[in-house]
């Protein structure tokens, strides 16, 4: 097959060099088409070694061969990796300033983008914009990893590992069409109607872990990072939806298109996810750790050391039950069957039963149309930017499980699962 690689210009175009030998050593053709700011990544002699044919990144390279009208003419796939956020935009609204843009303008073959750029230009407007555009023509856009970035930052931003580019590249060459059991992590044209399927919906995504104060300086907290939920919220405002985001104790930067209400405790929590209900939402997912529990009672004064009449003793803090959210939730819907209610379960399986287990007894408990199950545990999950996850429905026996990867793919399997759902 003759592949046209384009290679735009971030840090991940050294990657390229590995999807250029992968594809070579499949046995297809690849021209390689870097922009001009790939260059300053990696060479032009690199890429023509590599790929044993000549490299262009001009329209004024080829004249007399009309290069920037046969390369996309002649392609049987065209594949950018890494695609940075300029390369996206410049596609999106079809500019057509080097070989690379023109090429793409001219392509009638499947076109796959492996985007990599920072998780703030990843989650940007006019990012989520460009590529729900790009999705809409029936590009194939790889949902980047999470993971270490240029520098010492991490998220969701990275390229793909190689092996997984020309995988999803290949899928998509051989007439992959996409359907739930296949990879979510590419998006495709033939997916474009269900990456949409949130336009016009209210949705509100709780994220992080709440904190339960006993004096101005000390909480009682939990290990959430918000980075699920914060996944989740990217996902929904990437299909459309308006997006509630009910933020408690993340520091993350607040995804594209979505609206961040920051909370800190599970009674705020409560209030905040409440008003977003009432103001019309089609799905709620509680994605947040909320305490079951809160300290009795506050004082605005920090407790000393010296704190009572015998210093020795440590004090007792007395807890009281907090509100089951997503439990008053399923109350308050009474048998409307709206808002869609999604529940997370953080197990860590113990001698009563396993993980499955324990997710299938809170499912049942909690009355929800969908639990998100993990495993928990030290390093497991919490943190971390990769989990596995079950996906339990009340009516389905079977169960859905997604991973190990990153929390953007899962969240990609949880809006297909509502999706199903509101049935759209
Ligand atoms: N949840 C909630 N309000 C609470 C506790 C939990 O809305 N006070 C929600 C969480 O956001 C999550 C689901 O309920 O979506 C399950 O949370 P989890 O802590 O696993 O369940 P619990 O009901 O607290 O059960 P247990 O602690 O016994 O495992």
């Amino acid at each position: 097959m003759r592949v046209v690689l384009g290679v735009s210009g971030g840090i991940a175009a050294y990657k390229a060099c590995l999807v250029l030998r992968l594809l070579t050593e499949a046995g297809h053709e690849v021209t390689v088409v870097p922009t001009r700011a790939a260059l300053r990544f990696v060479g032009t002699a690199t890429w023509e070694a590599l790929s044993g044919r000549p490299v262009a990144t001009e329209v004024w390279d080829d004249v007399p061969g009309v290069a920037h009208v046969r390369l996309g003419q002649e392609a049987d796939l065209v594949l950018v990796a890494p695609a940075t956020a300029d390369l996206l935009a410049r596609a999106a609204h079809g500019l057509a300033d080097d070989l690379l843009t023109t090429t793409l303008l001219v392509a009638r073959c499947p076109v796959v983008l492996a985007p990599a750029m920072h998780t703030e230009m990843w989650g940007h407007a006019s990012t989520v914009d460009n590529v729900a555009t790009l999705r809409g023509r029936g590009v194939h856009v790889v949902e980047p990893a999470s993971g270490r970035l240029t520098g010492t930052d991490s998220g969701p931003g990275r390229l793909p590992e190689p092996e997984e580019i020309v995988a999803a590249a290949l899928r998509v060459l051989d007439g992959w069409s996409g359907t739930d059991d296949a990879d979510p992590a590419v998006q495709s044209g033939a997916d474009a109607d269900r990456s949409k399927h949130l336009a016009g919906r209210h949705v509100v995504v709780s994220a992080g872990g709440t904190r339960e104060p006993l004096d101005p300086v000390r909480f009682l907290g939990n290990r959430s990072s918000g980075k699920q939920g914060y996944a989740l919220a990217a996902e929904a405002a990437r299909r459309g939806a308006r997006v509630t985001l009910v933020s408690a104790n993340v520091d993350l930067p607040a995804p594209g298109g979505t609206e961040v209400v920051a909370v800190e405790t599970a009674l705020q929590l409560q209030d905040a996810v409440g008003e977003a209900v009432r103001d019309d939402a089609d799905v709620v997912v509680m994605a947040a750790a909320v305490a079951d529990f809160r300290p009795a009672a506050y004082t605005d004064r920090k407790i000393k050391k010296e704190h009572g009449v015998d210093a020795a003793e440590a004090p007792v803090v007395e807890l009281v039950r907090n509100p089951d959210v997503l439990a008053g939730l399923v109350a308050d819907r009474g048998d409307a069957g709206r808002p869609v209610l999604v529940g997370f379960a953080a197990e860590t399986g113990d001698d009563q039963g396993s993980v499955l287990e324990h997710a299938r007894d809170k499912l049942g408990r909690k009355g929800c149309d969908l639990l998100v199950a993990n495993e928990v545990g030290p390093g497991v999950t919490f943190g971390q930017d990769t989990t596995t996850v079950h996906l339990l429905r009340p009516d389905v026996e079977d169960v859905r499980t997604v991973g190990p990867t990153g929390k953007d793919r899962v969240a990609v399997a949880v809006w297909d699962e509502v999706a199903a759902l509101l049935g759209t």
